[in-house]
């Protein structure tokens, strides 16, 4: 069946993703962003024309923080609402902690609002691993406790409680994914993949906050669009989180040395202070998700990195 998908922040990286996804099976989507210059919007443009390319497509440029645009926009037409507009980025919340508090959770609070008015059949919101914050024990399942380490910690945690609220009291359906360090082609260029390849491949220097012994779970974007693409209308997810990670953890120093012998680098290392609000481990345990959507995660972490620099070098 042939439905009219919103997806908020698809210009992004991931949102273009699901958008193009979505419209490559046929459905109607539209993508609404507000192209924020956090980074390049020439990048978002492209992404866009790639949506609006793979089939029955529209761009609307509107906030998630007027409420009155968005429920002009999600209106009795819309079936579904992929929610991936959010100010993303730890180290930019720990600078600025309002602005992803307004983008996050009173813009998730306006996407919500709207779609309850218009009877939408179901949102999923994009959540994050940050979540989670301090380990208590690993991999983190979805009833590990949730101690952000960062303000965009808190606002995401915000925005999915939000979620899971509308479903019990207003009766919205709506699941909230916690992705794990997503990475592929179109990714964010401050992510750290993005950086280190783009600095190995001409043999710069790069730079590794901490002592480079901080585990990720990296996600490849195939995987993730296929965890968002599986909750169309699923109804044992109502309510709901669900991990969406890779349920592998590999070390920072452990990824660069991949990387370069991927890229036949030559780039010193040079190790800083770490961060505030960076998280020390992640690793997911994605039992549910496989258990209640039937999600595999499919690239494991060196044939994505290869995927992902053969992109770039296209
Ligand atoms: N990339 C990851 O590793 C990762 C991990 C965990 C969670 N997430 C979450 O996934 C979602 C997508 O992340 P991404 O990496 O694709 O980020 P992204 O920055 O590439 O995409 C977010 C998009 O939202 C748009 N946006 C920002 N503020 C907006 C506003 N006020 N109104 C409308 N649009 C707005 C941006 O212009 C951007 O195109 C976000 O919710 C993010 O928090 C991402």
């Amino acid at each position: 069946m042939i439905s009219k998908i919103v997806v908020t922040g698809g210009a992004g990286f991931i949102g273009s993703h699901i958008a193009e996804s979505f419209a490559k099976d046929g459905h109607e989507v539209v993508i609404v962003d507000n192209l924020d210059p956090y980074y390049s919007v020439d990048i978002k443009k492209k992404n866009i024309d790639i949506v609006l390319n793979s089939g029955n497509a529209q761009f609307i440029n509107a906030d998630v923080t007027d409420l009155a645009t968005m429920k002009k926009i999600i209106d009795d037409t819309v079936d579904y609402v992929y929610h991936e507009a959010a100010q993303a980025g730890v180290r930019i919340s720990v600078e600025d902690p309002f602005k992803p508090n307004n983008v996050n959770v009173v813009g998730t609070l306006n996407v919500l609002k709207a779609a309850l008015e218009s009877d939408v059949k179901k949102v999923i919101n994009a959540s994050s691993s940050s979540v989670y914050g301090k380990v208590k024990y690993l991999p983190f399942d979805e009833e590990h406790p949730t101690q952000p380490v960062s303000p965009y910690g808190v606002s995401k945690l915000a925005a999915e409680q939000y979620c899971r609220v509308f479903y019990e009291v207003y009766g919205l359906p709506t699941t909230s994914l916690r992705y794990f360090t997503v990475y592929g082609p179109r990714m964010r260029p401050d992510l750290a993949i993005s950086i280190f390849t783009r600095k190995m491949l001409a043999n710069e220097p790069i730079t590794v906050f901490g002592d480079g012994e901080q585990t990720r779970d990296f996600t490849y974007i195939e995987d993730v669009v296929e965890g968002n693409v599986a909750l169309l209308s699923n109804k044992i997810t109502n309510g709901k989180v669900l991990n969406i990670g890779h349920g592998n953890q590999i070390t920072l120093n452990d990824l660069i040395y991949n990387l370069k012998s991927i890229t036949g680098s030559r780039s010193d290392v040079k190790y800083v202070e770490s961060q505030k609000g960076d998280a020390k481990d992640t690793h997911s345990d994605v039992k549910l998700a496989c258990e209640l959507i039937g999600f595999e995660p499919k690239t494991v972490i060196l044939d994505g990195l290869k995927k992902y620099v053969d992109y770039f070098n296209s």
